[in-house]
């Protein structure tokens, strides 16, 4: 696991993006598959990664994406649905196109569709080649994608109830508490865990505490970001602030420095 602390949050985007166009180019895929987190923290590194497409750089125009997760139950276009936010985050400034952007299923209306849809959506992981470079973000409660404290380590993509904490710190993406989604479909740890790399973005204060506990508590569903301890590849991105209770900050900063 490599850690890299950075001054600010526009500095951790930037150098997520060199991370994640070094994944891309490492992949060595014409056609490569990059899975996508939504949610405020990457959207400073998905501008850093639109400028490289602009700059042509980078070319996402063959490439496919599969988003970490969905709510269940809003209606179609609704703008807060992760299929919208990634139309408009990624697709459109990215050049990814809108046919090749998955998203798991949340319109179920039973529980045996939206266990159908989890099911089509791993095999869809599976027919793709897998997951290249995985894009993270992480909740102040720990969660990876919309796995709560207590998920399965090895879950799969699935249906599940979201916390009080976390349907809270999402409300400001709605009117109100109200309106926001009780459950979701997520990729399961299992299915994050089996793409090639994976990258993770964080910055804040309120980060700091799940950041600790992922990066260098137990390996233990309580925190679920903790996979990314197992993961031979992963990165994680951090400012100053969502790095201020590490304990091994001088090791991280030298291992950034150089061999
Ligand atoms: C979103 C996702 C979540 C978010 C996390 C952090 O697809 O999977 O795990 O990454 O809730 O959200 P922000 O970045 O809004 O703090």
């Amino acid at each position: 696991m490599e850690v890299l602390v950075l001054p600010t949050p526009a500095d951790v985007a930037r150098r997520a993006a060199e991370v994640v166009l070094e994944g891309l180019a490492a992949a060595r895929r014409a056609a490569p598959v990059v899975g996508l987190a939504t949610g405020s923290s990457p959207l400073g590194l998905y501008a850093e990664l639109a400028a490289a497409v602009r700059a042509g750089r980078l070319d996402l125009s063959g490439a496919t994406g599969f988003a970490l997760d969905e709510y269940v139950g809003l209606p179609p276009g609704h703008p807060q649905s992760y299929r919208e936010v990634l139309l408009r985050e990624v697709c459109g400034p990215l050049g990814l196109s809108a046919e090749r952007l998955h998203v798991p299923d949340g319109s179920g209306r039973t529980e045996a569709e939206l266990v159908e849809g989890a099911a089509r959506y791993e095999r869809l992981i599976a027919e793709s080649g897998g997951v290249d470079v995985q894009i993270l973000g992480i909740g102040a409660n720990g969660h990876l994608g919309f796995n709560e404290p207590g998920s399965a380590l090895s879950s799969r993509t699935r249906v599940k109830r979201l916390s009080d904490r976390t349907r809270h710190d999402n409300a400001r993406f709605f009117d109100g508490i109200e309106d926001v989604p009780t459950h979701c479909v997520t990729q399961g740890l299992g299915t994050v865990l089996d793409a090639r790399q994976l990258v993770l973005v964080a910055s804040g204060t309120a980060k700091a505490a799940a950041v600790a506990a992922a990066l260098e508590g137990p390996l233990s569903a309580s925190c679920p970001a903790s996979v990314l301890q197992w993961h031979a590849d992963a990165t994680a991105v951090l400012d100053e602030d969502a790095a201020a209770l590490l304990r091994n900050r001088d090791y991280y900063d030298a291992s950034a420095a150089g061999l």
